[in-house]
């Protein structure tokens, strides 16, 4: 696989300065060395570059860099369409407003292709705020919302060609705002919270999706948040929420995408660097993306889907 880098140091989706740094981690942290070892060839863009920010305001006084994160999206979008046509993007974040761009980005691609996009969404967040109802203004929160072209972007540009709620599925799911529960009970998408992991395990519903993306013929965009992880093993996110996966977990969902060969783009969101303890977390991110890329302890002939 040719793999793309994309370095988005976007930092003005959430409060706490820092994700601008996870682009310099994952390179610190081996990450296109990870890739070349697997076999892969790798390209590393550099970090995008946002345009000026446009005058933007909203009505949502909460929110903050709504120029600034709509500069971002064209760029990020931009970079995404343009790499998806050559190879598999993995866009270095930067907190998790840099999908406002990249799930846009590969929404063009796939409507070009003339494939259905599906997104899945690894996070203790749902992120389906819109800039309405956002109450903290962190436009993090909000990527998901963005995608599914709900009302309540204004002043981005409108979401190119919108998901269906049916082509998202949420794993990993354990922080959930009034006004984000409303939106997920209002339309059809897969939440697959830590309930819904402790009874049935990861491994039935993610292969239930995965199996939908393949009936489909269907593009698919793998949004990887840090927070997705337990804190004990991944402490460098401004968002941790206690119960998240586990190591095993983690690497078991990276080594079923592998197999599955459906994976077409993948973000790595929320890394903190400054908030790590010698890159542990950057490492751990790193070793993810090796076991979505094909790294496996025993190599037996695998499943076919
Ligand atoms: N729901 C909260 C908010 O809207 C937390 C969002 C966290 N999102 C993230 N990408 N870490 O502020
Ligand atoms: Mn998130
Ligand atoms: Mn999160
Ligand atoms: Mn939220």
């Amino acid at each position: 696989t040719h793999c793309i880098l994309i370095g988005a140091p976007v930092d003005q989706g959430q409060r706490r300065p820092g994700c601008l740094m996870g682009p310099a981690a994952y390179r610190v942290a081996g990450l296109p060395g990870t890739l070349m070892a697997l076999g892969h060839t790798v390209e590393d863009i550099g970090d995008v570059l946002p345009g000026p920010a446009p005058d933007a305001t909203c009505a949502n006084p909460a929110v903050h860099h709504l120029p600034e994160m709509i500069a971002w999206t064209h760029a990020l979008r931009e970079a995404m369409a343009e790499a998806l046509p050559r190879g598999l993007p993995v866009v270095m974040g930067g907190d998790h407003a840099l999908a406002l761009g990249s799930v846009a980005g590969a929404a063009i691609h796939a409507m070009r292709e003339g494939r259905p996009l599906f997104v899945l969404w690894l996070d203790a967040h749902s992120d389906i705020h819109t800039v309405q109802t956002t109450t903290s203004g962190n436009l993090h929160g909000t990527p998901i919302a963005y995608a599914l072209g709900l009302p309540g972007f204004d002043p981005f540009p409108p979401f190119p060609h919108p998901v269906p709620g049916q082509n998202i599925c949420m794993f990993g799911i354990r922080s959930v705002d009034p006004a984000e529960h409303a939106a997920m009970l209002a339309i059809d998408i897969t939440v697959n919270d830590m309930r819904v992991l402790d009874e049935q395990g990861i491994v039935a519903p993610l292969r239930a999706f995965l199996d939908r993306v393949a009936a489909a013929g269907g593009l698919l965009h793998v949004s990887l948040d840090v927070d997705f992880l337990d804190p004990s093993i991944a402490p460098a996110v401004g968002t941790t929420v206690p119960g998240g996966t586990t190591f095993r977990e983690a690497h078991l969902v990276m080594e079923l995408l592998h197999e599955s060969g459906l994976v077409t783009s993948l973000d790595l969101v929320e890394l903190n660097p400054f908030l790590d303890n010698r890159g542990r977390t950057a490492k751990l991110m790193v070793d993810l993306v090796g076991s979505l890329m094909g790294r496996k302890v025993f190599d037996r002939p695998t499943r076919s889907f």
